[in-house]
């Protein structure tokens, strides 16, 4: 892998406008949370792009110039790109041919896991890859940047030898995180270029051009290490969640405190403060499936052992979930039946209306299966959580969720919930108990207006 250091220039600093700079055609294929966002951000980079997905919902909501999920920035980035403020340009389509003269085409489309299985279902990549195999006219660059086993590109590259030789496979995997994905996609820690040749590499740097011009620092790389760099990258951000979550395990044992401990050892810089915040656990659409993928996918190489740890990685993020429940539980009187249980939050961390594998829903079905009147309230992802799990209460009115509660669980930090005022909070509960599922709350005012409070990893908090 060669490194490119950065130039002086800071990666947060605007980008540098290139009015009149060298425009490529882009097509992006999927316009989830990933593609819609790279989609826009490449319009905002000076391109001429082309997004494609078979949701007509989704699409007539972007050619309105509307984001189809919550995601901070998105709005005003598309109503920039839609509406002709920004250097590029932006139309939206679900005929895949409509993308046949562009000069690069990233394919955004997702990797869930497979039902009853570790592994990732790989087929919405591998038909997106067909499917422009059949309808490129001409010589171009598809780029996958999905989250996949590593061998897939590989694979991938076969296909298009064998089925239109005009076409070149790189692979640049993307590290952008929900809730900051505009800024992460304009401005990236780093691009990761998994290419076969220099023409590939040449034609990423084009698209790139602006970031890394800016200072974004490019690492180059064959197609195995560009797709491990992901997967080991959030193998990684799991591991440093469940490390501190398996210290508060300890910590409650011990009668520690979780919190001073990871402020602690966070300030030695080789260990460094975040992603070290214990609670509920981390959720979300990847870090649970892309650790449960990269060990079975291990598995088929013969190298299961190197990651048989991520196996204990998973399970102490399933405790913390168990934890809370038996928490709020205790807190019930050692039975839910004929207890309301408050909410806070249903997104599978704030700034975000994502429910996937989220903590807060997992946690909550469960107290609800244990015979507990659960209501869920967040501000953004309500919809799609009754659209997932309808048999909980939900309300998008905080005040509505709180009325007449035994216990508040705050399990998502949005900061409304982490700002709320206790005494407004204890005139509207029956109960006065409340378990901070995120190490958010100042206990002290929660104290004072009379609640029970427990936290994760805190025992004495
Ligand atoms: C994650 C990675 O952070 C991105 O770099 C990556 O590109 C993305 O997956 C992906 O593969 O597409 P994301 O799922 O948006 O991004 O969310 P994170 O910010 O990583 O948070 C994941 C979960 O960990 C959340 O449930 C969050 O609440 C939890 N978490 C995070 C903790 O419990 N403690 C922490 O200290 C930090």
């Amino acid at each position: 892998m060669t490194n490119t250091p950065p130039s002086a220039a800071s990666t947060t600093s605007p980008l540098p406008h290139s009015p009149g700079g060298d425009v490529v055609k882009v097509g992006v294929v999927g316009l989830g949370y990933l593609g819609a966002v790279h989609a826009a951000c490449m319009a905002e980079l000076g391109h001429e792009v082309v997004g494609f997905d078979i949701d007509e919902r989704k699409l007539a909501a972007l050619q309105q110039g509307r984001a189809p999920f919550f995601e901070p920035g998105l709005p005003e980035l598309l109503a920039r790109v839609t509406g002709g403020e920004a250097d590029g340009s932006i139309t939206f389509t679900t005929d895949v041919a409509d993308l046949k003269s562009c000069e690069v085409v990233f394919v955004c489309v997702g990797t869930p896991q497979r039902k009853g299985e570790l592994a990732a279902d790989t087929t919405y990549v591998q038909a997106a890859f067909e499917s422009l195999a059949d309808v490129m006219a001409g010589p171009a660059l598809l780029v996958g940047k999905s989250t996949v086993p590593v061998g897939t590109a590989a694979r991938l590259a076969d296909v298009l030898a064998d089925r239109a030789p005009d076409l070149e496979l790189a692979w640049n995997p993307e590290f952008l995180r929900e809730g900051h994905a505009v800024t992460d996609t304009l401005t990236p820690d780093r691009f990761v270029l998994g290419v076969l040749s220099e023409r590939a590499e040449s034609q990423l740097r084009r698209v790139y051009a602006r970031p890394i011009a800016a200072g974004t620092p490019v690492l180059v790389a064959d197609y195995a290490t560009a797709e491990l760099v992901k997967t080991a990258a959030n193998a990684f951000l799991a591991t440093k969640i469940s490390f501190i979550n398996a210290m508060a395990e300890v910590c409650e044992a011990a009668g520690g405190d979780v919190k001073v401990l990871a402020d602690a050892i966070g300030h030695d810089d080789r260990i460094g403060r975040k992603f070290l915040n214990a609670g509920v656990g981390f959720g979300g659409g990847c870090l649970p499936k892309d650790i449960r993928a990269f060990m079975a996918r291990a598995g088929e190489l013969g190298a299961d052992q190197a990651l048989t740890f991520l196996r204990e990685v998973d399970s102490i993020n399933m405790r913390r979930r168990a934890k809370v429940v038996d928490l709020a539980r205790e807190a019930c009187g050692g039975s839910f039946i004929g207890r309301k249980i408050a909410v806070l939050g249903a997104a599978f961390k704030p700034h975000s209306d994502d429910v996937r594998d989220s903590p807060a829903i997992s946690i909550a079905a469960q107290a609800r299966l244990q015979g507990a009147d659960v209501v869920v309230t967040d501000p953004e992802a309500v919809a799609n959580a009754q659209r997932l799990w309808g048999d909980l209460t939900y309300t998008e009115d905080t005040d509505e969720a709180l009325r007449g509660a035994d216990v508040v669980l705050l399990l998502t930090e949005w900061p409304q919930y982490v700002g709320l005022d206790p005494t407004h909070v204890a005139s509207l509960t029956r109960g006065r108990q409340v378990i901070d599922g995120r190490n958010v709350l100042d206990a002290a005012p929660w104290r004072a207006a009379g609640f029970t409070y427990r936290a994760l990893g805190r025992p004495n908090a």
